[in-house]
């Protein structure tokens, strides 16, 4: 039998309250605490703490960037209220990321939004990470033009964590075409960079090597794998055993050659990238293409969408830097959506480590 609580009396007064539907949105999958606020599908602030103490290690250290969402995550909720000149009263439901992500980091926010939801007796709305990247594409500024995709669209999803090419039927169905069976793209770029000995992540300083370096000078190994799939981890080996073999002829053979090094890894990867996306359009003649996720920002990936929108007629969506990375921006407007259909989470919902898309 269901049965109303207090609690689902209180936030369904709060829901047919008010005219303005402003949605608070936390993210903390990963080593990123952010918060942002929306207010009828606009952006009002988007606030990002980025973890500088990762770099020393040259990756993110879980319990770490745990430690580090603690001593963020009211500040930074706190900023985000203050940048929209909006009170907590005032808002409507509080969006999170329920997972994929760091166990210890998503317990944070988690927590947060639980625990700031109840208080408030607003409802909650679980978002998961992936569906937020794709979602991203329908932020709007006050002021700003943003050409939004039209259902059904493909996004090729590029993170540290995944690559994946989406079917977007609609704000809250999505279904996964194609997905790497091992490394995610990011991963390899960050994995072949560390090889390289050169910062973390490596993915922006491969783009901005590559900017002055010969794509073709290098060839990498290329996977051969059916279907819609990816897979990253034989280039990674094939550019470590190349690189391994030239230093042996010359031990100075990374400072004199780091840019078309970086050129030709990142060409690799975007041709692998864009050559399932193609067939992927192909398939489901759809030419409405996006791209969302951390190597988004690649600028190596931006110009191959620009030179296929040209080349085979798709209309492409590339997203703003500031909603490549991770950002409680994304999560805000994927819990908009949700919380338009009413898809609110329960109290006891457990985040996860591991989940593809909903
Ligand atoms: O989406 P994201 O911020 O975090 C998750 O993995 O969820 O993606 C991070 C990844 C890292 O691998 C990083 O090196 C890569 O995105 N990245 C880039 C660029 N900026 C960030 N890769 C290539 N070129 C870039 N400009």
């Amino acid at each position: 039998m269901f049965r109303c609580t207090f609690y689902d009396y209180f936030c369904a007064l709060k829901i047919v309250k008010g005219m303005n539907t402003i949605i608070l949105g936390i993210e903390s999958s990963c080593d990123d605490t952010s918060a942002a606020v929306i207010r009828n599908g606009y952006l009002l602030s988007n606030v990002v703490a980025s973890q500088a103490v990762h770099e020393a290690y040259g990756g993110v250290v879980p319990e770490l960037a745990s430690r580090a969402h603690q001593q963020n995550i009211v500040p930074v909720v706190h900023e985000a209220l203050r940048r929209a000149g909006v009170t907590k009263e005032e808002l409507s439901a509080v969006a999170f990321t329920r997972g994929p992500g760091l166990m210890g980091s998503l317990l944070v926010g988690v927590s947060f939004a639980k625990g700031f939801a109840r208080s408030l007796g607003i409802p909650m709305v679980d978002v998961n990470h992936l569906n937020g990247h794709v979602l991203a594409h329908f932020i709007q500024v006050e002021g700003e033009e943003t050409e939004q995709p039209e259902f059904p669209f493909l996004c090729l999803l590029v993170s540290g964590g995944n690559s994946q090419i989406i079917l977007v039927k609609a704000y809250n169905d999505m279904e996964i075409l194609g997905q790497t069976i091992d490394d995610a793209a990011g991963e390899a770029i960050d994995k072949c960079s560390k090889v390289m000995g050169l910062g973390y992540p490596g993915g922006p300083i491969i783009d901005r090597l590559a900017r002055q370096g010969n794509p073709k000078a290098y060839t990498f190994s290329k996977p051969h794998i059916p279907g819609l799939d990816y897979s990253f981890s034989g280039l990674k080996t094939s550019f470590l055993y190349s690189l391994k073999n030239w230093l042996k002829e010359d031990p100075d053979f990374i400072a004199h050659h780091q840019t078309d090094l970086a050129a030709s890894l990142e060409a690799t990867v975007v041709d692998i990238l864009m050559e399932k996306l193609r067939k992927a359009a192909k398939q489901c003649g759809i030419r409405q293409v996006a791209v969302a996720g951390g190597v988004s920002a690649n600028n190596g990936l931006r110009n191959a969408f620009r030179e296929h929108a040209a080349k085979y007629g798709w209309k492409i969506f590339i997203p703003k830097f500031s909603y490549t990375t991770d950002n409680a921006a994304m999560i805000a407007i994927a819990g908009y959506f949700k919380y338009l259909d009413k898809q609110y989470c329960p109290m006891d919902a457990p985040a996860y480590s591991r989940v593809a898309l909903e």
